[in-house]
């Protein structure tokens, strides 16, 4: 088994269109478990942090004051190989090529504000959750992961 945990960001834009319970709802559906969770206004640092791999291109500079313009809700998900699998819940980053029945080939229109953040390998998982969790954030939920795994 590959249990991994990624970091999901329902973005301002889904927090002010009242879209956390789809999302949160989509993930659990799924059978992804949500082992930390918080609403938070980002600052400008933790926000460059977040997308540092983007600065210096064109839309960096949007997406900080974006990210940061309103609150957003933190999770961080585990499961069987949890990273691809919620990228492919959330879809391609710009909603025209997003299938339908993904979060942003339902519901976003530009990519711009493209509702939620997943991250995107292992090592931004961990460097992302760290960014928005520290150790005492987490809860086990082994035992709820393994009776989805496993029946
Ligand atoms: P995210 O990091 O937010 O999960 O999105 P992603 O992996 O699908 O896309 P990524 O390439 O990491 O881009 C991060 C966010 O930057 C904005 N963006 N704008 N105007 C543009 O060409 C452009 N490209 C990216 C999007 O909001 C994207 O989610
Ligand atoms: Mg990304």
């Amino acid at each position: 088994m590959a249990i991994e945990a990624t970091l999901i960001l329902c973005k301002p834009d889904a927090v002010s269109r009242g879209l956390v319970g789809e999302i949160v709802s989509r993930i659990e559906r799924r059978g992804y478990i949500v082992t930390a969770m918080r609403m938070m206004q980002l600052d400008g640092d933790r926000a460059r942090a977040h997308y540092a791999e983007h600065d210096g291109k064109p839309f960096f500079a949007d997406l900080v004051t974006f990210i940061t313009s309103a609150p957003l809700v933190a999770l961080a998900v585990e499961g069987e190989n949890a990273i691809d699998g919620c990228r492919q819940l959330i879809g391609a980053t710009d909603p025209l090529k997003a299938a339908p029945g993904s979060i942003r080939g339902d519901f976003a229109q530009t990519i711009g504000r493209n509702l939620v953040h997943g991250s995107d390998g292992k090592e931004s998982a961990r460097r992302e959750l760290a960014i928005f969790f520290k150790d005492s954030d987490f809860v086990s939920r082994r035992h709820d992961l393994e009776r989805w795994i496993h029946g």
